[in-house]
């Protein structure tokens, strides 16, 4: 088992991450639940697998535990569903000390956080990760928040967990296309954080595919370590947290520009975090070795390092309309090696177009 502490004074929570943990009875979360009320947050898929095993871990501690489950998808992720499960908040008889539980992946994660940050001016709630993207990023952290027709997580808080509860055996039943999607976020740690994390992964790809649980154990336990690190220093957002956007101002313009519907998420990052390391060589902050080490790590996992048919200018366009975007600057995060970034401040439209036909087919 591993414990990993976010520390953030009196809001600081602790992360579990121990194979079998929601297959073994209690939860250990009483000292959380004051108030023995508790509804659950979940989506069709997940709830259907592991619902009833939840709530029996959950009742060990809580007498009163509801639920809801959720279309599964992005889709769920809009006000309308936050209204109802106000709704559903307020039938069960949820009060400012009961708790709302997260179980699934960063839909659910995001969507309850929300509802927990404005439900009678805030709740507590945990954080039960399910998808691999969950664990190592969305759960940890506080970002919470819904989409809106003109773009993604528009609306949000930062509202932290109380604790985020990991059970990577729950994997297992992970479809291999969403492993992947968590493989993208996991490869950017090593990218911006640690080179040993980085060799770890290159030399444990079959496993990683696999998946094999005890090599899960230690990388997820080790994102959440890097991102807790992050976090602690920086919630809001106010400089070093912007480290882990590592490639997505790429991927934003990615998807952006083949409509949303081209490009998933994930493989949008992949490609992103290749574009932004080509720009850095581009721009003679990187070594072309390690841009190669690490596009040839995603593709073993993989994870798509080219894209077809974007249009430069049009990336261009979507990037400098990203909410990320400060007084129309574009930065973009950039290792100088694997395992340490550092933001850039000029950006050049020339090596932008370079770095993006560079990661073309
Ligand atoms: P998701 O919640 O839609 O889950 C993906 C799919 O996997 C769903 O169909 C779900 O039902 C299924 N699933 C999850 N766990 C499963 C399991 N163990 N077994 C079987 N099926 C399972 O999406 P996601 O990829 O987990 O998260 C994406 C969301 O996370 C996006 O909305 C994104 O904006 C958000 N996000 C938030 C943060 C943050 O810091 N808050 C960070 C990154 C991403
Ligand atoms: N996923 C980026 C962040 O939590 O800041």
């Amino acid at each position: 088992m591993r414990r990993i502490k976010v520390r953030l004074g009196d809001r600081s929570y602790d992360i579990v991450v121990k194979p079998g943990l929601l297959s073994n009875g209690g939860l250990g979360i009483s000292d959380i639940i004051t108030d023995r009320k508790c509804l659950i947050v979940s989506d069709e898929n997940v709830y259907k697998i592991y619902g009833t095993l939840i709530a029996k871990g959950l009742g060990a501690d809580a007498e009163d535990v509801t639920h809801i489950a959720l279309q599964p998808g992005e889709r769920s992720k809009r006000l309308s569903m936050v209204e109802r499960i106000y709704h559903k908040a307020l039938a069960d008889g949820l009060e400012r000390s009961s708790i709302v539980v997260a179980l699934g992946g960063g839909v659910p994660g995001d969507i309850a956080g929300f509802v927990a940050a404005t439900y009678m001016r805030g709740i507590g709630f945990v954080q039960i990760p399910t998808s691999l993207l969950a664990m190592v990023d969305s759960s940890v952290g506080g970002k919470t928040g819904v989409d809106m027709p003109e773009g993604k997580n528009l609306i949000g808080s930062f509202w932290q967990p109380k604790a985020v509860l990991i059970d990577p055996e729950v994997l297992a039943t992970l479809p291999p296309k969403e492993l992947r999607c968590g493989l993208a976020e996991v490869v950017k740690y090593g990218v911006i954080m640690d080179a040993e994390f980085f060799e770890l992964l290159e030399n444990n790809v079959g496993k990683l595919l696999g998946p094999d649980m005890a090599v899960y154990t230690k990388v997820i336990a080790r994102c959440c370590e890097l991102k807790a690190e992050v976090v602690s220093k920086d919630e809001r957002e106010s400089g070093l947290r912007a480290i882990l956007n590592y490639g997505h101002t790429f991927a934003h313009a990615i998807e952006k520009v083949s409509g949303f519907e081209g490009y998933p998420h994930w493989e949008a990052v992949a490609v992103g975090m290749n574009m932004a390391a080509r720009y850095g060589v581009f721009k003679g902050i990187l070594d072309k070795r390690s841009a190669d080490r690490q596009e040839k790590l995603l593709d073993r996992l993989g994870l798509p390092v080219k894209a077809v048919g974007l249009d430069p200018e049009s990336m261009i366009e979507a990037m400098s309309s990203d909410k990320k975007v400060r007084d129309g600057v574009l930065n973009f995060i950039i290792p100088d090696r694997i395992g340490r970034v550092s933001m850039n401040k000029t950006a050049d439209r020339k090596t932008i177009i370079k770095a993006i036909k560079a990661c073309m087919v």
